[in-house]
């Protein structure tokens, strides 16, 4: 039987933050010593220039992504990673998708629609500020995920849409020009797939509510401290279901250290001490890979090398199926 295909894609905008790390890092990372799987990693770069028109941000955050990675132990050896724009077919393979997709698929996507809400909501035009970039957005999803027909498709619950919506036009791909295409499912870790922010909503880089992955032991320390807890006193009992607090503990703790964390709430932990405790958690966790990062980013030529080897990796299994897929459209040579 041939290996699980897995893949996964990173945009490179910002700094990676916690609710990155447990949501999709961690679990990749796991995912990536179980030689049952044949993992693709990348840094989606092409979909970094929908949001952020800063060449030198986008540039940033693809090295300290691609360090981040690479900090936390990923076995480059076991696994494809790469960087999107390294990787010509996508693009390539996007503008075929692109003449499959339906439009109407496309004006139904969460992140089009928020966006024309809010312009409405303002008395703007519903289109004012929408690029072709976000609009299309997951037809390059799709582009990214079947080019290397991913059968599991690891994601946040945001982007579960865009998974279905990647199997949407490969279902049509494959009915109009032939069996090509596996159609891929997105997988959600029910635990941990959505870690709140320092305000308790979703973590997420659009709140600025995040905890960056790399803080120094002091700077964690004191963004731990900002985490929104409720004004009960030290011996008060305090609940686990609705605090952040509790949910970052859990993300990071054992089954065990769990358990004695709600003990420890039933009890009436004070506030500040749940969050000495959540610290050292959270910063032993981190500190070694913390290093290593520094040491990547000191080193930014090791970083490139492996992407340079990722590409190869990658281009070897898109090369010939783009190939392929340009004679089934009908692109191929005259005789
Ligand atoms: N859009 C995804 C996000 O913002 C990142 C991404 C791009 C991706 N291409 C992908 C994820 C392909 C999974 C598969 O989180």
């Amino acid at each position: 039987m041939s290996k699980q295909r897995i893949l996964t894609g990173i945009t490179t905008t910002g700094t990676p933050h916690l609710g990155n790390y447990v949501g999709a890092i961690r679990p990749a990372i796991e995912a990536s010593h179980d030689s049952n799987n044949l993992s693709f990693y990348f840094l989606a770069d092409f979909h970094a220039l929908i949001k952020c028109h800063d060449p030198a941000l986008v540039h940033q955050s693809t090295r300290e992504i691609a360090a981040t990675w690479l900090a936390l132990g990923l076995n480059t050896d076991n696994v494809v990673f790469y960087r999107q724009s390294d990787v010509p077919e996508i693009p390539e393979l996007c503008w075929m998708l692109n003449c499959m997709a339906a439009k109407g698929l496309m004006n139904r996507a969460h992140a089009y629609k928020a966006s024309v809400a809010a312009n409405e909501e303002a008395g703007e035009d519903p289109d004012f500020g929408v690029t072709m970039g976000l609009y299309s957005y997951p037809v390059l999803m799709a582009a990214d995920i079947l080019m290397f027909n991913a059968n599991k498709v690891p994601v946040g619950k945001d982007q579960i849409q865009h998974v279905e919506m990647a199997r949407d036009i490969a279902a049509r791909f494959n009915h109009h020009y032939g069996t090509h295409f596996v159609l891929p499912e997105a997988t959600v870790d029910d635990d941990v797939a959505v870690l709140q922010g320092l305000d308790g909503r979703k973590m997420s880089k659009s709140y600025g509510n995040t905890i960056p992955l790399f803080l120094d032991e002091k700077p964690l320390k004191k963004h731990i401290n900002k985490v929104k807890t409720n004004l009960l006193e030290p011996g008060e009992p305090k609940d686990t279901a609705d605090s952040t607090v509790f949910q970052l503990w859990q993300a990071f703790a054992t089954p065990e250290q769990t358990q004695y964390m709600r003990e420890q709430f039933a009890a009436g932990i004070a506030w500040g001490e749940a969050k000495k405790q959540l610290h050292e958690l959270i910063n032993g966790q981190l500190c070694e890979a913390r290093e290593k990062y520094a040491e990547l980013l000191s080193n930014p030529t090791h970083i490139e090398n492996e992407l340079q080897k990722g590409a190869e990796k990658a281009r070897s299994y898109s090369v010939p199926f783009l190939k392929e897929l340009r004679s089934a459209v009908g692109i191929k040579p005259i005789v």
